[in-house]
């Protein structure tokens, strides 16, 4: 099973993917594959960030992935073809506060509340052919982040259904 663990930046992708891969489980990092320039980026200016072409980058991934079972992390995860898709969420409030602490800036930091808040990432993945669940880790250790994955992973559907989720009375607030 192929499985895309995604979600907003800040929301413990990476934390919980290394607790996976210590558990046994195949983590790759999409972000490793970009970094060690297996695939061609256009630097977008405005947004200071890379852009990725999900095509290639699903290449890449089909061409490197070991045999059984695998965990895609990254942001663009749900873009790439895979049998299930985990969208990690956190409260924009608590999200924002996460990202202050990498030292964002405040532009990006409201840029990536708005779209936590809009649930950008969670359409995205339902819009994929792809089973979706999603896991609140606003509460959560990264332990517990972990823990919850494990869950959704041996099969664990109705807890993490989508649309459990809601953001709206903070989004509201914004108003
Ligand atoms: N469950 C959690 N509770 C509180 N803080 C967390 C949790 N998981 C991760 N963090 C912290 O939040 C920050 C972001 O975590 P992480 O780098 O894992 O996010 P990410 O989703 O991989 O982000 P990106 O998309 O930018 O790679 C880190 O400083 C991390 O220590
Ligand atoms: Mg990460």
């Amino acid at each position: 099973m192929l499985v895309a663990l995604t979600g907003t930046p800040g929301t413990g992708k990476s934390t919980a993917g290394e607790l996976l891969r210590s558990g046994g489980w195949t983590v790759i990092e999409l972000s490793d594959l970009v970094r060690q320039g297996k695939v061609s980026t256009v630097l977008d200016r405005e947004r200071d960030s890379l852009e990725v072409d999900t095509d290639e980058l699903d290449e890449v991934v089909r061409s490197s992935l070991p045999e059984g079972d695998a965990v895609l992390v990254g942001h663009l995860s749900h873009f790439l073809s895979v049998d299930l898709v985990i969208v990690l969420r956190c409260r924009p409030s608590v999200l924002a506060d996460r990202l202050r602490s990498r030292g964002w800036s405040d532009r990006k930091i409201r840029e990536n509340i708005e779209a936590e808040g809009c649930d950008v990432i969670l359409v995205e993945a339902v819009d994929s052919d792809a089973e979706v669940a999603e896991i609140d880790t606003t509460h959560l250790s990264a332990e517990g982040t972990a823990a919850a994955i494990e869950e959704v992973l041996a099969g664990e559907r109705e807890k993490y259904a989508v649309g459990h989720v809601d953001w709206s009375d903070e989004v509201m607030s914004w108003f």
